[in-house]
């Protein structure tokens, strides 16, 4: 798709408002990894090791990890000059798909996909300018071992008797990569471009609730499985003046894994963003913590699955509407800083975006604030 600066027609106006395309080109499955590039892949690794993720294997200028699941990596590190997040993979059913994208979406040609596990991809980029893969055929690992699920005594139902409860304070032994937020300021332009490529379906908008008309802030968007539920988002994606990283999510067992995990990496020195609370929208147990370049990484457990029946739902952003329940939001979670670097982007992007506007932007800033 072309990211040159183009209205929107009453076709694309349609679709994003009932957060689905007509006829999407595939459907795909999931997330299959993250790729970041840093220079200092060993420092990355270590945050990772004690985030709950196990190196699979190392090249001279890439790591690969994965979770306790069957994905043969979830995470790749590669050698770059500059921290940045480099874009991320998409599971497809099948090779069928991959040619189909190829053929209709400009997709680089079917070749080996690097790493363990071997299977195929296919590479494009994203309106927002990232690396987006899709693969399919990569061979299941084996699950590593995993702590089963703490029998909890509720005040209904006695389960534990005669016997304590002692998670042990380790890494929070990753499941699974669950979903990755962004931001961009071609917001329509890359909803547009996953719902009709790859399937993905909106959970949940949320606006300005006093000022509707200026379009979504954020959506979450989830992946099209039929009548198989799926999480309620793989991807989201916030409207903003900068392309940016907000952060990378991975399932964790359960509230003990979340909270001993977090009290890991506590020990270890690494840096708290913000938790552990619920989320509103997707309901999961989160908390967040920032790699040694200031990256955010987030524990979960405990997310809302929806078949594709759910329709798409608006809500109204602001400050409040993150969580249901935890700590205030920190100030420093979203990046709200101006420098001249900054402020430059900021009128760049007013130019180039089909649907920013100062007015949304100071809105955005307003809610956040209150
Ligand atoms: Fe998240």
């Amino acid at each position: 798709m072309s990211t040159e600066l183009q209205p929107l027609n009453e076709r694309d106006r349609t679709e994003l408002a009932r957060g689905r395309a007509d006829e999407p080109l595939v459907r795909v499955l999931e997330l299959a990894y993250v790729t970041f590039e840093k220079p200092d892949l060993e420092a990355s690794e270590r945050f990772l090791t004690d985030f709950g993720l196990v190196r699979v294997e190392r090249t001279e200028d890439a790591i690969y990890l994965r979770g306790h699941g069957e994905d043969p990596y979830c995470y790749v590190l590669r050698r770059g000059d500059t921290p940045r997040f480099a874009g991320f993979g998409l599971r497809a059913a099948s090779i069928d798909d991959l040619r189909r994208l190829v053929e209709h979406a400009g997709a680089s040609p079917i070749e080996p996909v690097d790493g363990p596990g071997g299977g195929q991809r296919v590479r494009s980029t994203a309106p927002n300018g990232l690396e987006v893969h899709v693969v399919c055929g990569r061979e299941a690992a084996p699950r590593l071992p995993i702590r089963p699920p703490l029998s909890a005594n509720f005040v209904s139902e006695k389960v534990r008797l005669n016997a304590a409860q002692r998670p042990p304070v380790a890494p929070a032994q990753v499941h699974r990569l669950g979903h990755v937020v962004l931001q961009t300021c071609h917001h329509s332009r890359m909803l547009l471009w996953l719902m009709r490529t790859f399937g993905l379906i909106v959970s949940d908008y949320q606006a300005l609730a006093d000022r509707p008309e200026a379009g979504p802030v954020i959506a979450f968007l989830r992946c099209d499985r039929g009548e198989t539920p799926s999480d309620h988002h793989t991807i989201a994606v916030a409207a903003g003046f900068a392309e940016s990283f907000e952060h990378a999510a991975f399932e964790v067992q359960d509230l003990d894994a979340v909270a001993m995990g977090g009290e890991h990496l506590r020990r270890r020195g690494w840096k708290h963003s913000w938790g552990v609370g619920r989320h509103l929208l997707g309901s999961q147990i989160f908390d967040y913590w920032r790699d040694p370049d200031g990256m955010m990484h987030e524990h979960y457990t405990d997310g809302d699955l929806f078949d594709a029946s759910v329709p798409t739902a608006t809500s109204p952003f602001g400050r409040g509407s993150l969580a249901q329940w935890g700590p205030p939001l920190p100030r420093d979670f979203f990046d709200t800083s101006m420098s001249p670097r900054k402020a430059i982007q900021l009128v760049s992007a007013l130019f180039q975006s089909e649907d920013l506007s100062l007015g949304k932007l100071i809105g955005v800033a307003k809610a956040l604030s209150r």
